[in-house]
């Protein structure tokens, strides 16, 4: 299919500068501020039922699962429900447990991912419980689940994906929330999430602002061979996505790492031509994150943050609205998104259709 690039150079630019809309979209229809609580109307979920769930175990590929890895932890955040995230290839392969006290979800933007798809049906088999978290309405992996949430970021384009993962969190975010509103998510407490939630499409505009400073630094970066990207907890998976982004789109090197095993050897790879990209929220870990770039600014490498405030450690600080704690990490990916596609614009990539990748992976 092909859409309108409404005035932008590439799908990849078009589809980060939509997103604001498409948060908004997640979201329409769906808050119920009378029992602060969202409808989800595909998931026909009988709260007895969903009291039973002991586990949740979420399934996806490449950046879906890096969006799975954020749901996972809103899940537990906000339901208090052991939660994680797995490829789905690796998940299929290992001949796994399949338990029925825990839900398992899917996690796809096409709907369409063979590997995605092979193991719901596997699941489905050994009857299990299967939600779907999918933006194509109507495809296989939303037809094969039991249920699920569509994530309604619109038609995605570029191989490469953007829109469709904060919007992948948003809808983990609005699933959790339900969740937590069956068990033990006070009624204050979810206020607070659907006031936070109501923030983001003004936040992300606010983001996207600050897109000229955000292509200065990256023209300053893209000489780099590798870079490292660093967070622990909430900002881990926003390091790994970002770092996978990177990668995808400028064939920089790149590898993601929790903070707190930098002493345990990728400290040793840190020097003036391996910059560091931090995600350094303003949560109960932020004093172990400026440690962690006082580590690394010893050993002379330099440093991008991606922080709420100005970060004196770094060399540069890119600086995002707060939110809530537990929805951060949907806003701390996206000026990254804005750095791995000035990144390769500067390197001259082919934007859009990286080589050796593919939109969809429809075969094993
Ligand atoms: C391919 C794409 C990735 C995408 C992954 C999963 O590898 O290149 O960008 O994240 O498939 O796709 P899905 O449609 O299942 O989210």
């Amino acid at each position: 299919a092909s859409y309108d690039m409404g005035g932008h150079d590439t799908y990849m630019h078009k589809e980060i500068s939509e997103q604001a809309d498409a948060v908004d979209r997640v979201l329409r229809g769906r808050i119920d501020d009378r029992f602060s609580t969202v409808h989800l109307g595909g998931l026909n979920l009988d709260a007895r039922e969903a009291r039973t769930v002991r586990r949740v175990k979420i399934l996806g590929c490449g950046t879906s699962y890096h969006a799975g890895l954020i749901g996972a932890q809103m899940i537990e955040e906000l339901a208090r429900i052991p939660a994680d995230a797995e490829p789905a290839s690796e998940f299929r392969y290992r001949n796994p447990v399949v338990d029925p006290d825990t839900l398992y979800i899917a996690v796809s933007q096409s709907g369409e991912t063979y590997d995605v798809l092979a193991a719901v049906q596997e699941l489905k088999r050994k009857g299990a419980r299967v939600f779907g978290v999918v933006n194509v309405v109507g495809s296989a992996i939303a037809r094969e689940s039991d249920a699920g949430v569509y994530v309604h970021a619109g038609p995605e384009v570029c191989v490469v994906s953007t829109k469709c993962f904060t919007n992948t969190t948003v809808a983990f975010a609005l699933l959790a929330l339900h969740l937590g509103r069956i068990r033990d998510l006070s009624v204050a407490d979810g206020k607070r999430i659907i006031e936070g939630l109501r923030k983001l499409p003004a936040q992300i505009t606010e983001i996207l602002a600050q897109e000229a400073e955000i292509k200065k630094i990256a023209d300053q970066y893209a000489d780099a061979r590798s870079m490292m990207f660093i967070g622990r907890v909430r900002g881990y998976p926003v390091a790994r996505e970002a770092s996978l982004k990177l990668k995808e789109v400028s064939y920089i090197h790149a590898e993601a790492y929790p903070a707190s095993e930098l002493k345990h050897g990728p400290l040793a790879l840190i020097e003036p031509a391996l910059p560091t990209v931090a995600i350094v929220p303003d949560d109960d870990l932020l004093e172990k994150n400026r440690a962690a770039m006082e580590e690394i600014k010893a050993r002379s490498g330099r440093i991008l943050a991606v922080a709420h405030q100005e970060q004196e450690k770094a060399d540069h600080t890119i600086v995002v609205p707060k939110n809530e704690d537990e929805l951060d990490p949907i806003l701390m990916g996206i000026p990254l998104q804005l750095l791995a596609y000035h990144t390769a614009l500067a390197l001259g990539r082919d934007i859009d259709k990286p080589r050796n990748l593919a939109k969809s992976v429809t075969v094993e």
